[in-house]
Order: C-alpha cells, then structure tokens, then sequence
C-alpha cells in the first residue's frame, strides 16, 4: 500500500490491518503509551474546502506520532492560482514525507499520486472520502465485535460518503443496500464493483424497504460541499429520505446509527434518532484520529 487515494484500492486484508493499527493506537493513547513512529518526519496537509473532523485529526494525529503537520490553505498555495498539480507534487515530495489533501476532483488526488513521490492520502474528494469509512468501519467493529452477519444501509444522497461506504462494507464481508433517489445513486464505477457481490447489494429508492434488518443505518448531507447553490433543489428532491423513527423500526432493535457530520437536523436525520445515537456517532468521530494514525504509520513510517 503506497498512498490511500480510495477504498476501491484496498484489500480485504489492508483495511482489517488499518482497523487492528488503529484499535491498537488508540488503547496506547488512552493509556498514556508514547508511540512516535514519524518522528521527524512531516504531513503536508492541503484544503481546497472546510473542515473541523479531518483538518483537526491529521493535525493531532500527526503531533502524537512525533510528525511535524502543516497546514496549507488552497487559498494560500500557488496551486490556489493555476499552478499544475504535477509540479506542486513534484515540489512538495522534496520537502514533505507525506500530503494529505481534500479537494473536488479525484482526479487530482491520483494525480499527486502520480506526479509525486510520497505517500498522498485522500481527506474528501467528490468521489469518496475513505479516511471516514476506516473510521466508521473501526466504531462499527467497536460496537458490534464483528463484521460477519451485519447489514449496512445507507439512507440520502449516492455522494462520495455512500460510495465509499459501499466498497468498504462489502470488502469486510457486510451486507449493503442503500436508499436514494433515482437521480442521485451512487457512482457507475461503484455500482459495477458491487454487483459482483450479487446479493449482499441492494439498491432501491424506497428507505423503509432498505432499512429492514439492518445493523448500521447510516446517513450524510443532502448538498455536499460545493454543492450550496442546489441546496433547495435537493432538499425537496430528497424529501421522504431521512432516519427517523419509522426507518429506525425497520432496523434491528440495536442497530447502530452513523453520520460523518457536520449533521443537519430534521433534514437527512431527525434530532432524536441523532441523540438517542450520540454516542455512537461521536466516537465515530474521534475514531477519525485512530484511524488516520493507522493509515499515517502504514503509509510513512
Ligand atoms: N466528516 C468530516 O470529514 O468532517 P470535516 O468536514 O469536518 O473534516
Ligand atoms: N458528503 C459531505 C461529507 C462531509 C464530510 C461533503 O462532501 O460535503
């Protein structure tokens, strides 16, 4: 494993290997074990759109390592004015070990990749955003034990958290079915990956019929970053696609909730699920900084 650019990349045994890192980072840290396995060493840490989760994580995370993390706004890099990604890479693998980035097109990101000479980790594209899935499927292991026998479903828009979640949950072996509208599904190359799990996919535009049986329902925004100038649009377009009481009935009775937050209220989740779930979901989050540990030492160490 050279960079961590999407979870289409990653094999069943790479992900279980972040996962057990990860659990293993995190019990030393809660026990005050030191573990500076980047010392000396320095993530570079690009942001082409906002962020409290990923930015405050990497930057954490990195410090606990014993790296040095940088900060570098889009706004502030020459790359902000029109210099070529392949250069900007070729600059930055002379100075950094490392370069997380969060941007829109996935393109870029494999063209770091490409054009560079460290190891790139994907913080957001508009494809996916597989730093959460590690985290997700690391808090959904922590909860339920075990990976074998659940069934995720996914609830709203087929944006990059549902592409993500779709690969990842297949490849440690859970059942997946997803609800959204018929205009807004998941990406063409996800869907032709998950139909080689016949039928441990399911796709439909009807949330009470997906959420039957599930052990994880999850959710995210109706209008993802970039996407502010539609938000109208899609908020009536995804009317009738939210987890409340009548999908949570659908689901097992200890069926877990996620969100990757930021999290909308009464829209894609009403706030009574979302409390009566908290927990799950705000160790989800802090399962962001275990999880990106793991990838780090895998990747730069
Ligand atoms: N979930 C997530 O990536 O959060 P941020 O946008 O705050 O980084
Ligand atoms: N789908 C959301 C996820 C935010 C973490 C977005 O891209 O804005």
């Amino acid at each position: 494993m050279k960079h961590l650019l999407k979870m289409l990349d990653l094999s069943t045994e790479e992900i279980i290997e972040i996962l057990d890192l990860a659990d293993q980072l995190k019990y030393e840290l809660k026990h005050g074990i030191p573990h500076p396995h980047l010392k000396g060493k320095s993530l570079g840490m690009i942001f082409q759109k906002a962020s409290t989760r990923t930015r405050v994580s990497f930057e954490t995370g990195m410090y606990q390592l014993g790296g040095h993390p940088l900060f570098l706004s889009a706004n502030d890099l020459q790359i902000g004015r029109g210099e070529p990604v392949q250069d900007t890479a070729r600059v930055l693998s002379r100075y950094l070990d490392g370069i997380m980035i969060r941007t829109f097109e996935q393109k870029e990101v494999e063209d770091l990749a490409e054009y560079g000479s460290i190891p790139i980790i994907n913080g957001l594209t508009d494809f996916c955003h597989p730093c959460q899935i590690l985290a997700d499927l690391m808090t959904i292991r922590e909860f339920k034990t075990d990976f074998a026998g659940l069934k995720m479903c996914f609830i709203g828009d087929g944006n990059n958290m549902a592409n993500s979640l779709i690969v990842g949950c297949l490849k440690v072996g859970m059942a997946v079915s997803i609800a959204c509208p018929d205009d807004y599904q998941p990406d063409k190359e996800v869907l032709d990956f998950a139909v080689q799990y016949g039928d441990k996919f399911q796709m439909t535009n009807q949330p009470l019929e997906a959420a039957k049986d599930a052990d994880v329902v999850i959710t995210d925004v109706w209008a993802s970053m970039g996407q502010e100038g539609e938000a109208e649009k899609r908020r009536k377009a995804f009317h009738g696609y939210q987890i409340n009481d009548d999908v949570m009935a659908q689901a097992h009775a200890d069926a877990m909730v996620l969100h990757c937050l930021p999290a909308h209220r009464e829209e894609e989740i009403t706030t009574k699920v979302f409390e009566a779930h908290a927990n799950e979901i705000f160790e989800e989050a802090e399962n962001r900084l275990h999880a990106q540990k793991a990838v780090m030492v895998k990747l730069m160490a």
